[in-house]
């Protein structure tokens, strides 16, 4: 993610928010009063907040690598007395913040696990904060999907080469198969998982150039090695590999669509 202006992603941000309701709703069925959760990767906060305004959640803490997604979050996505948002790896949780663990009925991450390098060390880490019978609900992308195609193409581009020819890739999604997902899943602690993972379908759908930039610019993570100058001409770039790999409607609509997971696991 690019960490100079959460604003923007907080505004362009609507795919985000439709698959993280999506996930969401796998809950409602096991949701007991007195709710303690914790927002992996929770960004700017909007999912973490509704989730607080939940009458039976007691409290939710959103956990984020940036800080200054956090300081966005608790100026914009604060319930009184119900949330509370922290700096901290996903992957460092039991050394940085050990007062975790066992301390949630449910761990929540959307849209987050493809910007995590070692998914193994946060499941585990997931069921590490969860007390006994909770939950985990997340999503996971495929690496194909066409947002994987932008980014990485984006990086190889010849004409950016001189601004990012040092740059590591941060955008990092997994699944070559189901059975690694659930291999990664049963080694990471969890007692009850489905044998069988329904694959997720999403799409996001424009009618303006604007739109499909606005939606990629704050996942360009590299775009901060660019000089300002040439931002939008580097982002018009992203967004030209972004039309080769959708389709068009007749009324000027560009869609994409990709595969991924939305996964319940229980301690
Ligand atoms: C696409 S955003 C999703 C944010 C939010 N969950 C939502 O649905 O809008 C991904 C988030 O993961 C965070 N993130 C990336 N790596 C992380 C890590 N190792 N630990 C915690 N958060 C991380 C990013 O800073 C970013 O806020």
């Amino acid at each position: 993610m690019n960490d100079s202006n959460w604003e923007w992603y907080s505004n362009h941000r609507d795919s985000q928010q439709s698959v993280g309701l999506d996930l969401l709703s796998l809950w409602t069925d096991d949701w007991e009063n007195g709710e303690i959760v914790l927002d992996i990767g929770c960004g700017t906060g909007e999912l973490t907040k509704m989730i607080a305004e939940r009458d039976n959640v007691k409290s939710v803490i959103g956990v984020d690598i940036s800080a200054n997604a956090i300081e966005f979050a608790s100026k914009n996505n604060s319930v009184d007395g119900k949330t509370q948002y922290l700096v901290g790896d996903a992957m460092l949780l039991p050394e940085t913040l050990s007062h975790f663990e066992k301390a949630f009925t449910k761990v929540y991450c959307n849209e987050a696990l493809h910007w995590m390098e070692d998914k193994q060390t946060v499941l585990r880490n997931a069921c590490w904060c969860l007390k006994e019978t909770g939950s985990f609900l997340f999503h996971i992308d495929r690496v194909k999907s066409p947002f994987y195609n932008v980014y990485h193409k984006s990086i190889d581009l010849p004409k950016w080469m001189k601004y990012l020819k040092d740059f590591q890739p941060k955008f990092c999604p997994f699944l070559r198969s189901l059975k690694d997902l659930q291999d990664m899943i049963s080694r990471s602690g969890f007692k009850k998982y489905p044998r069988t993972i329904e694959r997720y379908h999403y799409s996001f759908s424009a009618d303006t150039k604007d739109k499909h930039i606005g939606f990629l610019r704050p996942l360009m993570t590299h775009l901060d090695l660019i000089p300002a100058s040439l931002h939008e001409d580097f982002l018009e770039d992203c967004f030209q590999i972004f039309q080769r790999a959708s389709t068009k409607t007749e009324d000027g609509v560009l869609h994409w669509s990709a595969e991924a997971f939305h996964v319940k696991v229980y301690k």
